[in-house]
Protein backbone atom coordinates (compact mmCIF):
# COMPACT_ATOMS: atom_id res chain seq x y z
CA UNK A 1 0.00 0.00 0.00
CA UNK A 2 1.36 3.44 -0.77
CA UNK A 3 1.21 6.19 1.72
CA UNK A 4 -1.73 8.97 1.55
CA UNK A 5 -1.71 11.67 -1.33
CA UNK A 6 0.12 14.39 -0.41
CA UNK A 7 -2.41 16.99 1.30
CA UNK A 8 -2.04 21.04 2.06
CA UNK A 9 0.55 20.48 4.71
CA UNK A 10 2.45 18.85 2.46
CA UNK A 11 2.12 21.09 -0.54
CA UNK A 12 3.10 23.70 1.68
CA UNK A 13 6.22 22.63 2.93
CA UNK A 14 6.84 21.24 -0.57
CA UNK A 15 6.88 25.18 -1.63
CA UNK A 16 8.74 26.20 0.76
CA UNK A 17 11.19 23.85 -0.35
CA UNK A 18 11.00 25.37 -3.84
CA UNK A 19 11.33 28.64 -2.65
CA UNK A 20 14.47 27.88 -0.38
CA UNK A 21 16.04 26.44 -3.75
CA UNK A 22 15.64 22.79 -2.60
CA UNK A 23 14.59 19.79 -4.56
CA UNK A 24 10.79 18.35 -4.44
CA UNK A 25 9.79 15.66 -6.49
CA UNK A 26 6.34 15.43 -7.89
CA UNK A 27 3.71 13.14 -8.96
CA UNK A 28 2.60 13.72 -12.54
CA UNK A 29 0.40 11.70 -14.78
CA UNK A 30 3.17 10.40 -16.86
CA UNK A 31 5.81 9.93 -14.42
CA UNK A 32 7.52 11.29 -11.53
CA UNK A 33 9.22 14.49 -11.91
CA UNK A 34 12.21 16.14 -9.81
CA UNK A 35 11.19 19.43 -9.69
CA UNK A 36 13.13 22.71 -8.88
CA UNK A 37 12.13 26.59 -8.94
CA UNK A 38 12.91 27.09 -12.69
CA UNK A 39 13.79 30.49 -11.90
CA UNK A 40 16.72 29.82 -9.47
CA UNK A 41 20.21 28.41 -11.44
CA UNK A 42 21.57 26.99 -8.34
CA UNK A 43 18.58 24.90 -7.91
CA UNK A 44 18.13 23.57 -10.89
CA UNK A 45 21.94 22.50 -10.74
CA UNK A 46 21.24 20.29 -7.61
CA UNK A 47 18.29 18.70 -10.34
CA UNK A 48 21.61 17.46 -12.38
CA UNK A 49 23.87 16.62 -9.43
CA UNK A 50 20.95 14.03 -7.95
CA UNK A 51 20.10 12.44 -11.26
CA UNK A 52 23.66 12.37 -12.68
CA UNK A 53 22.85 13.63 -15.57
CA UNK A 54 24.92 15.79 -17.97
CA UNK A 55 24.40 19.80 -17.52
CA UNK A 56 23.69 20.23 -21.12
CA UNK A 57 20.91 18.81 -21.28
CA UNK A 58 17.48 20.42 -21.10
CA UNK A 59 14.82 20.41 -18.94
CA UNK A 60 11.27 20.54 -19.29
CA UNK A 61 9.49 23.63 -17.19
CA UNK A 62 6.15 22.78 -15.43
CA UNK A 63 3.44 25.49 -15.44
CA UNK A 64 -0.36 25.60 -13.43
CA UNK A 65 -1.96 26.52 -16.91
CA UNK A 66 -0.98 27.43 -20.62
CA UNK A 67 -1.74 31.19 -18.87
CA UNK A 68 1.65 31.05 -18.29
CA UNK A 69 3.58 30.01 -21.62
CA UNK A 70 4.36 33.32 -22.36
CA UNK A 71 6.24 34.00 -19.14
CA UNK A 72 8.67 31.26 -20.17
CA UNK A 73 8.17 31.32 -24.48
CA UNK A 74 8.15 34.11 -27.05
CA UNK A 75 6.88 34.14 -30.67
CA UNK A 76 4.22 31.54 -29.59
CA UNK A 77 2.88 30.03 -32.47
CA UNK A 78 -1.00 29.65 -33.12
CA UNK A 79 -0.40 25.89 -33.00
CA UNK A 80 0.83 25.54 -29.48
CA UNK A 81 -1.73 27.67 -28.60
CA UNK A 82 -4.01 24.88 -30.53
CA UNK A 83 -2.23 21.27 -29.37
CA UNK A 84 -2.41 23.35 -25.40
CA UNK A 85 -5.65 24.08 -25.85
CA UNK A 86 -6.61 20.29 -27.01
CA UNK A 87 -4.20 18.27 -24.67
CA UNK A 88 -3.50 20.70 -21.47
CA UNK A 89 -3.56 19.64 -19.21
CA UNK A 90 -1.95 16.43 -19.50
CA UNK A 91 1.01 14.24 -21.33
CA UNK A 92 2.10 16.72 -23.99
CA UNK A 93 5.38 19.13 -24.00
CA UNK A 94 5.91 21.80 -26.62
CA UNK A 95 9.42 22.89 -27.05
CA UNK A 96 9.36 26.75 -27.99
CA UNK A 97 11.47 29.15 -29.02
CA UNK A 98 12.22 30.67 -25.23
CA UNK A 99 12.20 34.07 -23.57
CA UNK A 100 15.72 35.86 -22.63
CA UNK A 101 15.74 35.28 -19.20
CA UNK A 102 15.58 31.55 -19.22
CA UNK A 103 18.37 29.81 -17.59
CA UNK A 104 20.69 28.16 -19.95
CA UNK A 105 20.32 25.37 -17.17
CA UNK A 106 16.97 25.05 -17.81
CA UNK A 107 17.08 24.84 -21.75
CA UNK A 108 21.01 23.11 -22.57
CA UNK A 109 22.13 26.56 -23.60
CA UNK A 110 19.61 26.47 -26.84
CA UNK A 111 16.83 28.74 -27.92
CA UNK A 112 13.92 26.69 -26.57
CA UNK A 113 12.58 25.91 -23.61
CA UNK A 114 10.12 23.25 -23.29
CA UNK A 115 6.78 23.32 -21.53
CA UNK A 116 4.40 21.47 -19.72
CA UNK A 117 1.16 21.94 -18.04
CA UNK A 118 0.65 18.35 -16.31
CA UNK A 119 -2.65 16.89 -14.80
CA UNK A 120 -1.63 15.00 -11.71
CA UNK A 121 -4.22 16.71 -9.13
CA UNK A 122 -1.07 16.78 -6.48
CA UNK A 123 0.98 18.44 -9.45
CA UNK A 124 -1.63 21.31 -10.23
CA UNK A 125 -1.87 22.00 -6.60
CA UNK A 126 1.82 22.04 -6.35
CA UNK A 127 2.40 24.33 -9.46
CA UNK A 128 -0.88 27.00 -8.22
CA UNK A 129 0.79 27.53 -5.24
CA UNK A 130 4.19 27.87 -5.95
CA UNK A 131 2.83 30.24 -8.87
CA UNK A 132 5.97 30.18 -11.31
CA UNK A 133 7.77 27.41 -13.40
CA UNK A 134 8.65 24.16 -11.60
CA UNK A 135 11.85 22.59 -14.27
CA UNK A 136 11.63 19.09 -13.52
CA UNK A 137 12.99 15.48 -15.33
CA UNK A 138 12.28 12.59 -14.45
CA UNK A 139 12.84 12.03 -11.14
CA UNK A 140 15.22 8.99 -11.61
CA UNK A 141 18.94 8.36 -11.58
CA UNK A 142 20.02 8.97 -15.44
CA UNK A 143 19.70 7.28 -17.93
CA UNK A 144 17.41 4.86 -15.62
CA UNK A 145 13.76 4.00 -16.04
CA UNK A 146 11.56 6.79 -14.83
CA UNK A 147 9.60 6.35 -11.46
CA UNK A 148 6.03 5.99 -11.92
CA UNK A 149 5.60 5.93 -7.77
CA UNK A 150 6.84 7.98 -4.96
CA UNK A 151 8.52 4.48 -3.77
CA UNK A 152 10.39 4.18 -7.09
CA UNK A 153 11.83 7.94 -6.47
CA UNK A 154 12.94 7.12 -3.07
CA UNK A 155 14.65 3.71 -4.83
CA UNK A 156 16.18 5.71 -7.18
CA UNK A 157 17.51 8.69 -5.44
CA UNK A 158 17.69 8.32 -1.75
CA UNK A 159 18.63 11.46 0.65
CA UNK A 160 19.56 13.35 -2.66
CA UNK A 161 16.00 14.93 -3.12
CA UNK A 162 14.47 17.20 0.13
CA UNK A 163 10.81 16.28 -0.20
CA UNK A 164 8.88 13.00 -2.17
CA UNK A 165 5.17 14.09 -2.50
CA UNK A 166 2.76 10.93 -2.76
CA UNK A 167 0.19 10.86 -5.43
CA UNK A 168 -0.19 6.92 -6.30
CA UNK A 169 0.74 5.48 -9.39
CA UNK A 170 0.77 7.58 -12.53
CA UNK A 171 -1.70 6.72 -14.77
CA UNK A 172 -0.33 6.97 -18.04
CA UNK A 173 2.62 5.36 -17.10
CA UNK A 174 5.51 6.31 -19.56
CA UNK A 175 7.46 10.33 -20.39
CA UNK A 176 4.95 12.58 -22.20
CA UNK A 177 5.06 13.43 -26.00
CA UNK A 178 7.63 15.92 -27.11
CA UNK A 179 6.26 18.02 -30.11
CA UNK A 180 8.80 21.06 -31.30
CA UNK A 181 7.36 23.69 -32.91
CA UNK A 182 10.77 26.21 -32.51
CA UNK A 183 11.31 25.52 -36.38
CA UNK A 184 9.54 25.69 -39.82
CA UNK A 185 8.04 22.59 -39.16
CA UNK A 186 6.61 20.78 -36.40
CA UNK A 187 8.71 17.75 -34.87
CA UNK A 188 7.70 15.15 -32.63
CA UNK A 189 11.08 14.50 -30.77
CA UNK A 190 9.56 12.07 -28.39
CA UNK A 191 6.90 9.59 -28.95
CA UNK A 192 4.48 9.17 -25.42
CA UNK A 193 0.67 7.77 -25.13
CA UNK A 194 -0.51 11.58 -27.17
CA UNK A 195 -3.23 10.66 -29.90
CA UNK A 196 -0.78 11.73 -32.70
CA UNK A 197 -3.16 11.83 -35.73
CA UNK A 198 -5.44 14.05 -33.40
CA UNK A 199 -2.26 16.17 -33.06
CA UNK A 200 -1.38 16.50 -36.96
CA UNK A 201 -5.18 17.08 -37.77
CA UNK A 202 -5.12 20.15 -35.42
CA UNK A 203 -1.76 20.85 -36.70
CA UNK A 204 -2.85 20.51 -40.54
CA UNK A 205 0.25 18.91 -41.21
CA UNK A 206 2.27 15.68 -40.75
CA UNK A 207 4.88 15.74 -37.84
CA UNK A 208 8.50 15.03 -38.85
CA UNK A 209 10.37 12.66 -36.94
CA UNK A 210 13.37 14.33 -35.25
CA UNK A 211 16.00 15.10 -37.87
CA UNK A 212 20.17 15.67 -37.08
CA UNK A 213 19.22 19.50 -36.70
CA UNK A 214 17.06 19.13 -33.65
CA UNK A 215 18.00 19.88 -30.44
CA UNK A 216 19.29 17.37 -27.75
CA UNK A 217 17.01 14.94 -26.01
CA UNK A 218 18.62 12.72 -23.40
CA UNK A 219 15.51 10.59 -24.44
CA UNK A 220 16.59 9.82 -27.38
CA UNK A 221 19.75 8.19 -26.42
CA UNK A 222 19.63 4.45 -27.85
CA UNK A 223 20.71 3.60 -24.02
CA UNK A 224 17.68 4.97 -21.65
CA UNK A 225 14.69 3.87 -19.56
CA UNK A 226 17.32 1.04 -19.14
CA UNK A 227 16.95 -1.83 -16.76
CA UNK A 228 20.64 -3.21 -15.23
CA UNK A 229 19.45 -6.63 -16.16
CA UNK A 230 20.46 -7.18 -19.82
CA UNK A 231 17.61 -6.97 -22.02
CA UNK A 232 16.29 -8.39 -25.63
CA UNK A 233 13.28 -8.29 -27.13
CA UNK A 234 11.76 -11.34 -29.04
CA UNK A 235 9.39 -11.64 -31.30
CA UNK A 236 6.31 -13.38 -30.19
CA UNK A 237 6.88 -16.88 -32.18
CA UNK A 238 10.57 -16.92 -30.89
CA UNK A 239 10.05 -16.25 -27.34
CA UNK A 240 9.75 -19.90 -26.53
CA UNK A 241 12.85 -21.16 -28.32
CA UNK A 242 14.76 -18.28 -26.59
CA UNK A 243 13.39 -19.38 -23.00
CA UNK A 244 14.67 -22.78 -23.69
CA UNK A 245 17.94 -21.65 -25.71
CA UNK A 246 18.91 -19.68 -22.62
CA UNK A 247 21.58 -21.15 -20.57
CA UNK A 248 21.08 -18.38 -17.91
CA UNK A 249 18.37 -17.38 -15.20
CA UNK A 250 15.70 -15.80 -17.29
CA UNK A 251 12.72 -13.18 -16.70
CA UNK A 252 9.64 -12.28 -19.32
CA UNK A 253 7.86 -9.75 -19.67
CA UNK A 254 4.76 -10.67 -22.18
CA UNK A 255 1.65 -10.70 -22.93
CA UNK A 256 0.08 -13.84 -22.51
CA UNK A 257 0.27 -16.54 -19.74
CA UNK A 258 3.83 -18.77 -19.09
CA UNK A 259 2.73 -21.96 -21.16
CA UNK A 260 3.58 -24.45 -18.36
CA UNK A 261 6.38 -26.15 -20.10
CA UNK A 262 8.73 -22.68 -20.14
CA UNK A 263 10.38 -22.53 -16.53
CA UNK A 264 11.73 -18.96 -15.85
CA UNK A 265 12.30 -17.57 -12.52
CA UNK A 266 9.60 -14.95 -13.31
CA UNK A 267 6.92 -14.50 -15.96
CA UNK A 268 4.99 -10.80 -15.61
CA UNK A 269 1.62 -11.20 -17.75
CA UNK A 270 1.81 -7.76 -19.39
CA UNK A 271 -2.00 -6.43 -20.26
CA UNK A 272 -2.91 -6.80 -24.30
CA UNK A 273 -3.95 -3.27 -24.54
CA UNK A 274 -1.26 0.07 -25.31
CA UNK A 275 -2.43 2.09 -22.02
CA UNK A 276 -2.62 -0.79 -19.60
CA UNK A 277 0.69 -2.16 -20.68
CA UNK A 278 2.17 1.53 -20.71
CA UNK A 279 0.34 2.19 -17.20
CA UNK A 280 2.36 -1.00 -15.97
CA UNK A 281 5.73 -0.98 -17.96
CA UNK A 282 7.90 1.16 -15.88
CA UNK A 283 7.15 -1.43 -12.50
CA UNK A 284 7.43 -4.28 -14.49
CA UNK A 285 10.89 -3.51 -15.51
CA UNK A 286 11.53 -2.59 -12.21
CA UNK A 287 10.14 -5.68 -10.67
CA UNK A 288 12.15 -8.09 -13.61
CA UNK A 289 15.18 -6.31 -12.56
CA UNK A 290 15.14 -6.47 -8.66
CA UNK A 291 15.09 -10.56 -9.67
CA UNK A 292 18.50 -10.45 -10.16
CA UNK A 293 18.47 -12.32 -13.27
CA UNK A 294 21.10 -12.30 -15.84
CA UNK A 295 18.64 -11.58 -18.93
CA UNK A 296 15.49 -9.74 -19.01
CA UNK A 297 13.56 -11.26 -22.66
CA UNK A 298 10.59 -8.27 -23.64
CA UNK A 299 7.79 -10.09 -26.28
CA UNK A 300 7.73 -7.41 -28.63
CA UNK A 301 4.07 -5.34 -29.21
CA UNK A 302 1.88 -4.63 -31.61
CA UNK A 303 3.46 -2.73 -35.13
CA UNK A 304 0.03 -0.28 -35.06
CA UNK A 305 0.17 3.03 -33.89
CA UNK A 306 -1.09 3.39 -30.72
CA UNK A 307 2.29 0.68 -29.47
CA UNK A 308 4.32 3.39 -31.09
CA UNK A 309 5.68 4.99 -27.92
CA UNK A 310 5.92 1.51 -26.21
CA UNK A 311 8.07 -0.01 -29.21
CA UNK A 312 10.35 3.57 -28.58
CA UNK A 313 10.63 2.67 -24.94
CA UNK A 314 11.23 -1.01 -25.14
CA UNK A 315 13.85 -0.59 -27.93
CA UNK A 316 15.76 1.76 -25.47
CA UNK A 317 15.65 -0.95 -22.37
CA UNK A 318 16.61 -3.31 -24.82
CA UNK A 319 19.86 -1.55 -25.81
CA UNK A 320 22.98 -2.03 -23.32
CA UNK A 321 25.20 0.90 -23.11
CA UNK A 322 28.29 1.34 -25.49
CA UNK A 323 31.23 -0.26 -23.58
CA UNK A 324 33.93 2.38 -24.54
O1 LIG B 1 6.49 13.18 -18.83
C1 LIG B 1 7.49 13.87 -18.77
O2 LIG B 1 7.90 14.56 -19.72
C2 LIG B 1 8.27 13.86 -17.45
C3 LIG B 1 7.42 14.54 -16.40
C4 LIG B 1 8.13 14.65 -15.08
O3 LIG B 1 7.03 15.81 -16.87
N1 LIG B 1 9.52 14.53 -17.60
C5 LIG B 1 10.51 14.00 -18.30
O4 LIG B 1 11.65 14.78 -18.23
O5 LIG B 1 10.45 12.96 -18.92
P1 LIG B 1 13.05 14.30 -18.80
O6 LIG B 1 14.02 15.38 -18.53
O7 LIG B 1 13.36 12.97 -18.24
O8 LIG B 1 12.76 14.24 -20.30
C6 LIG B 1 12.40 15.44 -20.93
C7 LIG B 1 12.97 15.47 -22.27
C8 LIG B 1 14.47 15.34 -22.24
O9 LIG B 1 14.83 14.31 -23.14
C9 LIG B 1 14.95 16.70 -22.69
O10 LIG B 1 16.13 16.61 -23.46
C10 LIG B 1 13.78 17.21 -23.49
O11 LIG B 1 12.66 16.73 -22.83
N2 LIG B 1 13.73 18.65 -23.55
C11 LIG B 1 13.54 19.52 -22.55
N3 LIG B 1 13.65 20.78 -23.00
C12 LIG B 1 13.93 20.70 -24.31
C13 LIG B 1 14.21 21.65 -25.33
N4 LIG B 1 14.23 22.94 -25.10
N5 LIG B 1 14.47 21.18 -26.56
C14 LIG B 1 14.47 19.87 -26.81
N6 LIG B 1 14.23 18.93 -25.89
C15 LIG B 1 13.98 19.33 -24.66
MG1 LIG C 1 13.99 11.13 -18.02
Amino acid sequence: MSAATAGARDIAAAVAALRAGRLVAFPSETVYGLGADASNPDAVRRIFEAKGRPADHPVIVHVASAARLGDWARDIPAAARALADAFWPGPMTLVLRRQPHVSDLVTGGQDTVGIRVPSHPVAQALLHAFGGGVAGPSANRFGRISPTTAEHVREELGDRVDIVLEGGKSDVGIESTIIDLSGPEPALLRPGMLDIARAEALLGAPLRAPGTASPRVSGMLASHYAPRTPTRQVAPDALAAEVVAASSRVAVLARRVRPPELVVARWIEAPLDAAGYAHDLYSHLRTLDREGVDLILVESVPGSSDWTAIRDRLGRAATRPEIP
